[in-house]
């Protein structure tokens, strides 16, 4: 039954990030959970990066409280502080969704890559028997490598300030996936560019990539919500590439990620 008010039975959802002001997943959560006829709330919890620990003992002992989004900056760190890590998390080393058991266990998921995939599948883009240059070694990028590579990418190339981070990703990467073609900042071939990094979320912010280097006719994707278009898309728009914004890899995951917060089997354990 469809709920309009909060009662003493309405079940507690989150999103745990810092900052959240521009966070569009409490809008497209709480609307999803209105129309599945849910009686649940997302609410946006602003924490520290320091604060976490804190955030998941309490995230234990509240026992309406049935999961949250994790966002920026605590997908890697919450890895070490919860329960039980599902087995793309573990890969990935990040988690973008948690779950709390009956009993009170926090266990961790990331549906992040699986997001993104989606979502340009939703736009009519497959990635199967494609060379892709990604820029970013953060948590959004290690999920969206490893869900090219499980979704059959022939080649990827990682590109990352921090080239030491790329490179550990590729590593991982080439581990679970060796048939890929894994190489650090190489895009040569690439027929699919994607930043995955948060450049482009402010206006001093440089472009994640020299978009003189992209043939036209390429497909550019952002994982960057707002602004919905970044100064990274509307370069590669005036190179005549195609273009696909950060929104549809979050709406292709909302519903994935409440079906993961309210996993009836999981809650029933005692
Ligand atoms: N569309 C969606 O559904 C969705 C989902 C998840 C995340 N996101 C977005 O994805 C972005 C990244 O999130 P995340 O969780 O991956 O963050 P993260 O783990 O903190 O990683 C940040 C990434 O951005 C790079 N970076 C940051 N500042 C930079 C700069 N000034 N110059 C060059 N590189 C820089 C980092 O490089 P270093 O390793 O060198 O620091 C790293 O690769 C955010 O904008 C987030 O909102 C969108």
């Amino acid at each position: 039954m469809t709920r309009d008010v909060i009662t003493g039975a309405t079940d507690a959802l989150a999103i745990v990030g810092d900052p959240l002001a521009q966070a569009s997943t409490p809008r497209l959560a709480n609307d999803r959970l209105k129309a599945r006829g849910i009686d649940a709330r997302l609410m946006p919890w602003r924490v520290a990066k320091g604060e976490l620990n804190a955030v998941v003992a309490a995230m234990r002992a509240i026992r309406n409280f049935r999961g949250a989004v994790v966002t920026m900056p605590h997908k890697r760190d919450v890895c070490g502080l919860i329960d039980e890590l599902e087995p793309h998390a573990r890969a990935i080393g990040a988690v973008n969704v948690l779950r709390r058991s009956r009993s009170g266990r926090v266990v961790g998921g990331n549906l992040d890559g699986q997001g993104f995939v989606a979502g340009l599948a939703r736009a009519g883009e497959s990635v199967a028997g494609k060379r892709v240059h990604l820029i970013g070694a953060g948590g959004a990028a290690a999920a969206i490598a490893f869900a090219l590579a499980e979704a059959g990418v022939e080649r990827l190339s990682i590109a990352n300030r921090t080239r030491l981070a790329a490179e550990q990703l590729a590593h991982r990467l080439r581990g679970v996936w060796p048939k890929v073609d894994v190489v650090v900042d190489d895009a040569t071939g690439a027929e699919i560019f994607v930043n995955a990094t948060s450049l482009g979320m402010r206006h001093s912010d440089p472009l994640p990539m020299d978009a003189a280097l992209i043939e036209p006719g390429s497909l550019v994707a952002e994982v960057v919500i707002t602004p919905a278009m970044t100064p990274f898309l509307a370069a590669a728009a005036a190179r005549r590439c195609r273009i696909h914004a950060g929104l549809p890899m979050l709406e292709a995951q909302i519903d994935l990620m409440l079906d993961f917060m309210l996993d009836e089997v999981s809650c029933t354990e005692v």
